[in-house]
């Protein structure tokens, strides 16, 4: 390319230079000019055409869910804060003392208990659970369906199972339900189907006035303490949000201590319905654990993957690769890759990428210390998962 000749503009395009810079006559150069910066200009909007237009669709819908988590600030408040109740608990603290402690009475005796679960494939995490409840709980309320919420056939896994807890049989009220499944319908739509099935099933099982009624999910598992603080302390409130600490995988990583959905009531025939929303503003601190996703088998991953809820947010089917699975549990990623769902930038931000191991053992549920051999897997350091 000649310096200086008839091309003073530096900030022609290279192509057009390459194309057009040999014009002989000045006459013409005004005139090849323009075409230039015409041809130059249609480059430029094809490019903007068959390559931005399109990488900005495809990032989009490939990021799309990113993109509106990380704006959620803009566009949704956070809901009105819990009003956290103080929790105090030590093993040498008399009942007595622990209620007056919480600005409660004691009763003469305590309250019966009802547990009652949707249950659905979690096996092992419902046998620490029950471990954990058993010296507490009048009556293990269990239901089943043969359809996730998302309206996908399913084994009855705990009646193929139930041998395997004959030391709450007697104390088991175990129900089962044929799904609807409706297709394309909200998955809220069955779950709340379910729930009120489980209504029934707590009446059948022998439910009264006053008997203290735990609302959660498998595996939201209030610590016993809690529960026989409960049931002994006279004047607790009608009903009671559990916080609990939040854990992803097994107890190697703890997410947060925000988990709240889990709920305990003093029942009222005709009017408390088994819910798992927010239903009231008390909420007691420290009050056991949530494992979400504590499976053994990377099978138990995918098929939860499939059945949850939100199972739109399986977007792309390698998602469900065994090997990919493995690599992000180990990571403490998430499986769906998304970001955090949270209402300020600070903690969208706190909180992006892996949760951070986690390599204390302390206060879990004691069955699962008493059998560590057995759930090695929820265990801080073991992450590897059997295939199954
Ligand atoms: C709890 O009480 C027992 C029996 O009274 C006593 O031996 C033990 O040292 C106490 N533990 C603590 C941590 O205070
Ligand atoms: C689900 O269970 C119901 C009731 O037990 C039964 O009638 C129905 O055939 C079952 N459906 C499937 C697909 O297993
Ligand atoms: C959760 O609470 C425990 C103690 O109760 C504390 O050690 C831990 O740092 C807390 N974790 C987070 C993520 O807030």
């Amino acid at each position: 390319m000649p310096e200086g000749g008839y091309y003073s503009s530096k900030k022609t395009d290279d192509i057009c230079e390459d194309v057009c810079g040999q014009e002989a006559t000045r006459a013409a150069l005004s005139m090849s000019r323009l075409r230039c910066m015409l041809r130059g200009l249609d480059f430029k909007a094809y490019i903007l055409l068959f390559v931005i237009i399109p990488t900005c669709i495809l990032g989009i819908y490939v990021h799309g869910q990113k993109i509106s988590y990380f704006l959620r600030p803009i566009w949704e408040s956070p809901p009105k804060p819990f009003i956290d109740i103080p929790h105090y608990y030590h093993e040498n603290v008399s009942m007595e003392n622990l209620c007056k402690l919480h600005g409660w009475g004691i009763r003469e005796s305590p309250r019966r208990v009802y547990d009652a679960v949707l249950f659905s494939n979690e096996l092992d995490i419902l046998s620490i659970r029950w471990n954990e409840l058993y010296p507490y709980v009048t009556q293990f309320v269990l239901l089943e369906s043969n359809s996730t919420f998302t309206g996908l056939q399913k084994p009855l896994v705990f009646a193929g199972n139930r041998d395997k807890f004959k030391f709450i049989e007697s104390r088991l009220t175990y129900g089962k339900i044929g799904g609807r499944f409706k297709r394309g319908e909200n998955p809220f739509v069955e779950e709340a189907y379910q729930r009120v099935a489980l209504d029934q099933l707590l009446r059948i099982a022998g439910i009264t006035d006053d008997d203290l009624l735990i609302m959660s999910d498998v595996d939201e598992i209030p610590s016993s303490h809690t529960i026989n603080l409960l049931r002994w302390c006279d004047d607790i409130p009608p009903i009671l949000h559990l916080r609990l600490h939040n854990y992803l995988y097994s107890f190697e990583f703890l997410v947060d201590n925000k988990s709240w959905r889990a709920s305990v009531h003093r029942y009222q025939t005709g009017k408390t319905r088994y819910a798992h929303y927010r239903q009231t503003d008390h909420i007691l601190s420290d009050s056991g654990w949530h494992c979400s996703f504590c499976f053994r088998y990377i099978s138990e991953f995918i098929f939860k993957m499939k059945a949850y809820s939100h199972n739109d947010r399986v977007r792309f089917s390698h998602y469900l690769k065994p090997s990919r699975v493995q690599d992000v549990i180990c990571r403490g990623a998430d499986l769906f890759d998304m970001l955090p769902e949270e209402y300020t930038f600070k903690e969208i931000i706190g909180k992006l990428g892996p949760i951070p191991h986690s390599y204390s053992a302390v206060h879990l549920p004691a069955y699962l210390l008493q059998n560590a051999d057995k759930y090695r897997f929820l265990l801080p350091g073991h992450c590897v998962r059997e295939r199954g």
